[in-house]
């Protein structure tokens, strides 16, 4: 049975057991179920849409998706950064059809009216004959929804009772500013965003990165072992992930820090002055656990995931270069994703670095990339094994948060709640425990 629009909160609240750490296939086949995420997630959370450094002057643009909806991230005239809905208020064409560029306004293609770039109505057809004398003319202004930033980070919302996004990010922008905030001038985009669809439930990709840590060495067994020197790269993976700690962040916010083994060299993989700005910026309990990360991976709820390594396809010769890429995981069907993905680089870095760091990033998260490759099929496959009908009756587990959900460090250098493995299954089912909450209506600002 498919579950419809009208479900109410008790329909779902049984398709997560937070007790048992268990939840229904169900949730990731069953269109009604996305089509309520759009409605209960998609338009109440926080979204990120990009990043500052893509529209630096004014009258630059990018286009997103906020959900299923298209908007315009823009920089209007008078420097202010705009979320605007890419839907004419005439009849509903979208009035961009661009993915970048820099423009005073927007015209629809479809009876030519016109916006300007902080979405205010300018012209229509015929303005004299009607629309500026019979009617308040700005109503036909683009819909625009509210704007947080956090630095050079910029989220969406088209849920004016969100709390603000400061409060919502929480615990997590202590971890945001190892990740972007790291350096006098901040990070940069390298490039646009790649994208590309994928044959899962958009959940499976919050849910990896929140994280997964028993997937890495075997999925992406292989890759390891061709990109990292030494016939026991797989084991010392592996040991790794045992032993490094996963952090809840609050709020849905999950991720995982891979410390490397003794033997590696504190901040393997970045150039010596980078590591020098590091060290002037962030405060010490900060660098104690970026210093030692040979992986950082993380979701900030719903959609936007980062993660962070060094890699070298040249392990015998070459030392590894660190890369960032940040991501959305757009919900586009019930069965299909659209990854946004971008890679980002410390404005201060040579160039020489910025474009080493580019092309780890492309070989191994992207479109093309090992790692991506590797997920894809993962991801392709269990889509297909929960779907069928017997399938869908059943549940997926993360019954090892059992053992460790009342297991929480008390030495961890960060706020939240950290676990001591990468294989704890906490923070990834938190992930689904989040969405529970927004699905049974239980968040007060998200009703
Ligand atoms: Fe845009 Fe008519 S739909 S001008
Ligand atoms: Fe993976």
């Amino acid at each position: 049975m498919l579950i419809d629009e009208t479900f109410q909160p008790s329909d779902i609240e049984h398709l997560v057991d937070v007790e048992n750490a268990t939840a229904s296939r169900q949730i990731f086949c069953d269109p009604g179920i996305w089509r309520m995420e759009l409605q209960r997630i998609f338009t109440r959370t926080w979204l990120f849409v990009g990043h500052a450094s893509e529209i630096p002057k004014a009258g630059d643009y990018v286009t997103r998706l906020m959900g299923n909806d298209p908007v315009i991230l823009v920089r209007d005239a008078g420097g202010e950064i705009r979320v605007l809905h890419n839907s004419c208020t005439h009849r509903g064409s979208l009035v961009c059809r661009g993915t970048s560029g820099n423009a005073r306004g927007f015209t629809c293609p479809y009876h030519g009216w016109v916006f300007d770039n902080s979405g205010a109505i300018r012209a229509t057809a015929m303005d004299d004959a009607l629309y500026k004398q019979h009617t308040d003319y700005h109503h036909f202004d683009l819909k625009r929804a509210r704007v947080g930033t956090y630095g050079d980070l910029i989220f969406a919302t088209w849920n004016d009772d969100a709390i603000s996004l400061d409060d919502y990010l929480g615990d997590a922008r202590w971890y945001l500013d190892i990740m972007f905030h790291r350096t006098p001038e901040g990070m940069e985009v390298l490039g646009a965003p790649h994208r590309w669809v994928s044959t899962n439930n958009w959940k499976l990709g919050p849910m990896n990165f929140g994280a997964d840590g028993p997937h890495a060495v075997k999925v992406h067994g292989p890759i390891t072992d061709a990109t990292f020197a030494g016939g026991n790269a797989r084991q010392m993976l592996r040991d790794a992930l045992i032993e490094s700690p996963s952090v809840s962040m609050g709020n849905g916010h999950n991720g995982i820090w891979t410390q490397a083994p003794e033997a590696f060299p504190p901040f393997l993989g970045w150039e010596p002055a980078l590591i020098e700005l590091f060290q002037k910026t962030l405060k010490p309990e900060q660098l104690q656990l970026m210093q030692r990360a040979v992986a950082s991976v993380s979701t900030i709820f719903p959609n936007f995931s980062w993660v962070q390594g060094p890699a070298s396809f040249e392990p015998a010769t070459k030392m590894p270069t660190t890369f960032l890429a940040i991501r959305n995981w757009q919900p586009i069907a019930h069965d299909r994703t659209e990854i946004w993905n971008w890679f980002m680089v410390e404005k201060e870095a040579s160039e020489a670095f910025k474009e080493e760091a580019k092309r780890m990033g492309i070989r191994t998260f992207s479109a093309g990339g090992t790692f991506d490759q590797d997920d894809a099929e993962a991801w392709h496959s269990i889509q297909r094994g929960v779907e069928g009908e017997i399938g869908r009756t059943l549940d997926v587990s993360f019954e090892m948060a059992l053992a460790y959900r009342d297991r929480a460090l008390v030495d961890f250098p960060g706020p939240g709640t950290a676990y001591p493995s990468n294989y704890a299954e906490v923070t990834e089912f938190d992930v689904l425990v989040e969405w529970q909450r927004y699905m049974t209506c239980k968040i007060d600002w998200a009703r």
